[in-house]
């Protein structure tokens, strides 16, 4: 019987929830015909065709440590990228299978580099693992919803043997668990129809990655996908509970709560343009100043946010990413004080922007000005030890202007004559309680 150990749970937890920021990397085999990580489903490519990227694959001058220095300039404090995606293709040396980078002509062990390159930047390391495997013989084909040969009856599941393919995904996941040292996040992906939790085999998995990796942190997708919050939000949670919940390219829209209100720890994963794989003909990438704003609102709501880059087969972040990651980063290193270690600020969201908050530090994100003084709204006057703007330390004066002498229990600050705020994206108020 499993017993939910609350105190243990928050220990592991503490580190994600002060990190906030993470950045995830999908890259494989699905960079070569570079329409995206699905590309062998929804093109419904045979293995047959598939496996001429195989054969190409030799990404000369990939380095993950320009990945990893990328995601610490940016402010980013963990790292996840793709061991093994839906197309079974391992960047690990697994001893189950010969569909892996080290039997290409690289011969690159990728998960290996990967973790080494990101410890080295002094950030946290997590693994993707794809539970759907697309190349195993043994993983349900025909009339399965995504795999490749759903539609082709010539594919039948006779003589598949779903419990040899879950004996061969739990020794590849206790590969990962032993051979790359210490794990801090397992990022699992994904459950649907009738495959979630025991249909896993998830009690007999969960409870190897426990004894490998004690401290790792799990995502909630044994039991889920991006949809649906896992058993941890009943109040009942399985073995095989996700210690995170993971919304997938979308905001919770007031945060997310268990059964009994309580507030659940969760990570938006967001593309940068709309793919996770690298897509080269998706240039719809959002706007840097959109994605800090998007980081502050997770944390304004309780979460974290994981922002993607999808390298291309040599490795090269695409420009349009490197450029955003520069800008983040450049914000990051005024303003991250708003951003680690915060969450909810039990304050309304103010009109014009948002509000973190870390104890007696309450942060005021301005978008855009307001007309005349700032109301920094749910602050008493007599409660103010200090108000500076966050990037510069500068004070930002309570305003005594007559204009809003008509709410005098409303602290109102004085931003001076500019009507555009210092920082375009987002200009942060950090108010410092008595
Ligand atoms: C979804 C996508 C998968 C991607 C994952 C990232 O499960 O199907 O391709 O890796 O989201 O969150």
């Amino acid at each position: 019987m499993y017993t939910f150990d609350r105190e243990k749970y928050e220990k592991r937890m503490e580190w994600f929830i002060k990190a906030r920021f993470g950045m995830f990397i999908h890259w494989g085999l699905y960079a070569i015909p570079a329409r995206g990580e699905w590309v062998r489903s929804t093109e419904e490519i045979s293995k047959e065709d598939y496996m001429k990227y195989f054969e190409e694959f030799d990404p000369r001058g990939c380095d993950p440590a320009v990945w990893a220095k990328a995601a610490r300039e940016a402010g980013m404090q963990y790292v996840v990228m793709t061991a093994k995606h839906h197309d079974g293709f391992c960047l690990f040396d697994s001893q189950y299978t010969d569909f892996k980078s080290t039997n290409t002509p690289c011969g690159r062990d990728f998960v290996a580099e990967f973790v080494e390159a990101v410890r080295k930047e002094g950030l946290k390391v997590g693994l993707y693992f794809s539970l759907l495997d697309w190349y195993h013989e043994d993983y349900p084909h025909y009339g399965d919803r995504n795999h490749p040969m759903r539609n082709n009856p010539a594919y039948t599941n006779e003589n598949r043997d779903f419990d040899r393919y879950l004996t061969y995904m739990h020794n590849q996941i206790r590969e990962i668990c032993t051979n790359y040292g210490k794990l801090d996040l397992l990022w699992f992906d994904f459950s649907y129809d009738d495959l979630r939790g025991e249909a896993w085999r998830g009690t007999e998995l969960i409870q190897m990655v426990r004894e490998l990796q004690p401290d790792v942190i799990i995502d909630n997708r044994l039991e889920v996908s991006g949809e649906g919050y896992g058993s941890l939000a009943t109040g009942n949670p399985s073995p095989y509970h996700g210690d995170f919940v993971t919304p997938e390219q979308m905001i919770p829209p007031e945060g997310i709560k268990d059964v009994n209100g309580n507030d659940m720890y969760w990570e938006a994963c967001v593309t940068m343009n709309g793919n996770w794989g690298y897509h080269a003909t998706d240039r719809y990438f959002k706007p840097a100043s959109m994605l800090i704003k998007k980081l502050v609102e997770c944390v304004s709501k309780g979460g974290n946010m994981i922002l993607n880059i999808g390298p291309d087969i040599h490795g090269n972040i695409p420009e349009q990413s490197v450029r955003a990651l520069k800008e983040i980063g450049a914000w990051m290193a005024a303003n991250s004080r708003s951003i680690y270690g915060c969450t909810r600020a039990g304050i309304a969201k103010p009109e014009n922007g948002r509000v973190t908050r870390n104890g007696k530090h309450i942060y005021f994100h301005l978008y855009e000005n307001s007309i005349g003084p700032v109301p920094l709204m749910g602050i008493a006057k007599e409660d103010v030890k200090a108000i500076r703007y966050l990037a510069t330390g500068a004070e930002a004066p309570v305003s005594t202007s007559w204009t809003h002498s008509d709410y005098p229990d409303i602290l109102f600050v004085d931003l001076g004559p500019d009507p555009v705020l210092p920082d375009p994206a987002d200009t942060v108020l950090e108010v410092i309680l008595k």
